[in-house]
């Protein structure tokens, strides 16, 4: 058998700055990202800005152009800011990916030219799909707007769109040529999103880092009250962790099965897709974490107080634990989020690989889960969590022990 073969190897640089106010004038950070590639011509950029942020700062749009014009002709804003819906219906279908590369195309954006996307995840996600796809990749800088896309979605290096009911289905993995975290972009969100974002970092910081579940545990009433400072250093370890975990791993592009980032997602993509997405994603994946941490616990292998640990630290930061659509059956009587573990499956190739863990910071790889033991640790969540109109859900409930 004849074969010619040859390896492909290409080192790429994931960078992911961290500032406030990064269009004010006196702000040079994203100047001196962009600039210095090329000498001799000016940038183009085209600027995607996610509308709730612009509802929340109309300034801001003017601010952009403001600040582009301010650097003497070596950034070129090819026209104002396109406003596109942010949240999870845009990712829905490919209409707006094709929107963004019709002035990719349109304004001439090319490979030496930038698209900047200013918004929440699923904005970028969309964004990072038309970029890796127009001229088959040019340059995406991700300015995150949530707490979740700066400390995990923005910093990643992954895109997509949902498609056959499918979340992020159709999709590619794709360096962002940078990645800028302003703070201040984060003032006008609601509570609902400022707290979205700290599940992924409970989901790093088990799987990685003690020490920073830990510092999570102590800042819980500061978090909980949105205070800045508390926020930033969750953010900046989180992304760290994640960005970390991106560039040492050994499997960027996730070729293999295990999936340590996932913790807690199998149920949470289910769970955002049967409830239509009323749950954010950050929501549906404190309940996942949940999921597993109490089947982590029924299988024996993590310790009661561990894992108590764990659901104490999401509700004490806000988190509902229980969803009706968790316990929604089909036909046959079971329990729709079980769908999710074939999904998961399917998405891997066949072998199944969940994170669980064996303690805080000491994750485990599963390929089965007893779908008896899926349920039982759901139908603990239901009895200790779900919310009545008179009663609202206390850590510390029956199902303590085991
Ligand atoms: N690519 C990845 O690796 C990856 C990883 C994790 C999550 N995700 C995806 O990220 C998405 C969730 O992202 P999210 O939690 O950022 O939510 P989101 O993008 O759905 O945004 C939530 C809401 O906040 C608004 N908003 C955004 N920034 C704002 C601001 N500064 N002020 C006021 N309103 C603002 C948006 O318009 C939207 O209505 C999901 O689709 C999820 O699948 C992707
Ligand atoms: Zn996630």
């Amino acid at each position: 058998m004849k074969s010619i073969q040859g390896a492909v190897q290409v080192c790429l640089r994931h960078r992911v700055y961290f500032t406030e106010e990064l269009f004010r004038r006196g702000n040079s950070l994203l100047r001196d990202v962009l600039v210095k590639q090329e000498e001799g011509r000016p940038h183009r950029v085209l600027v995607v800005m996610d509308e709730g942020v612009h509802q929340a700062q109309p300034q801001l749009a003017v601010r952009i152009e403001d600040y582009v014009r301010g650097w003497d002709g070596c950034l070129d804003l090819v026209r104002a800011p396109l406003i596109l819906e942010g949240g999870e219906r845009l990712k829905n279908s490919y209409f707006h990916v094709s929107e963004i590369q019709s002035e990719i195309e349109r304004h001439g954006v090319d490979r030496h030219s930038f698209l900047m996307a200013v918004g929440g995840g699923a904005l970028l996600d969309v964004a990072g799909l038309a970029a890796a796809t127009a001229h088959r990749g040019i340059r995406l800088v991700r300015i995150p707007s949530t707490t979740l896309s700066q400390a995990d979605s923005g910093v990643g290096i992954k895109n997509g769109i949902n498609a056959y009911a499918k979340k992020n289905f159709v999709g590619t993995f794709a360096v962002p040529f940078a990645v800028i975290n302003d703070f201040s972009l984060l003032d006008s969100l609601s509570t609902r999103d400022k707290r979205s974002g700290y599940s992924e970092a409970v989901k790093v910081a088990c799987i990685k880092d003690r020490a920073f579940f830990e510092l999570i545990e102590r800042e819980v009433e500061r978090l909980k009250h949105f205070d800045a400072l508390a926020m930033r250093r969750l953010i900046h370890r989180s992304a760290e962790l994640h960005v970390r975990h991106i560039t040492t791993c050994g499997d960027p592009f996730e070729f293999g099965s295990a999936r340590p980032l996932d913790f807690g997602h199998w149920a949470a993509h289910k769970l955002e897709q049967l409830s239509g997405f009323r749950l954010r994603h950050g929501e549906a994946v404190a309940i996942g974490i949940a999921v597993d941490v109490v089947y982590s616990r029924l299988k024996g292998f993590l310790a009661a107080e561990e894992a108590d640990r764990v659901l104490g630290i999401l509700q004490g930061l806000g988190f509902e634990l229980f969803a009706a659509e968790l316990v929604h059956t089909d036909a046959t009587g079971a329990l729709q989020i079980l769908g999710g573990l074939e999904e998961f499956r399917t998405h891997l190739g066949g072998e199944l690989s969940v994170t669980l863990l064996r303690g805080i910071g000491d994750p485990m790889e599963a390929h089965e889960m007893e779908l008896g033991l899926v349920t039982a640790a759901i139908r603990e969540l239901e009895q200790r969590f779900k919310k009545t109109a008179q009663q609202p859900a206390k850590i510390g409930g029956p199902g303590l022990g085991g």
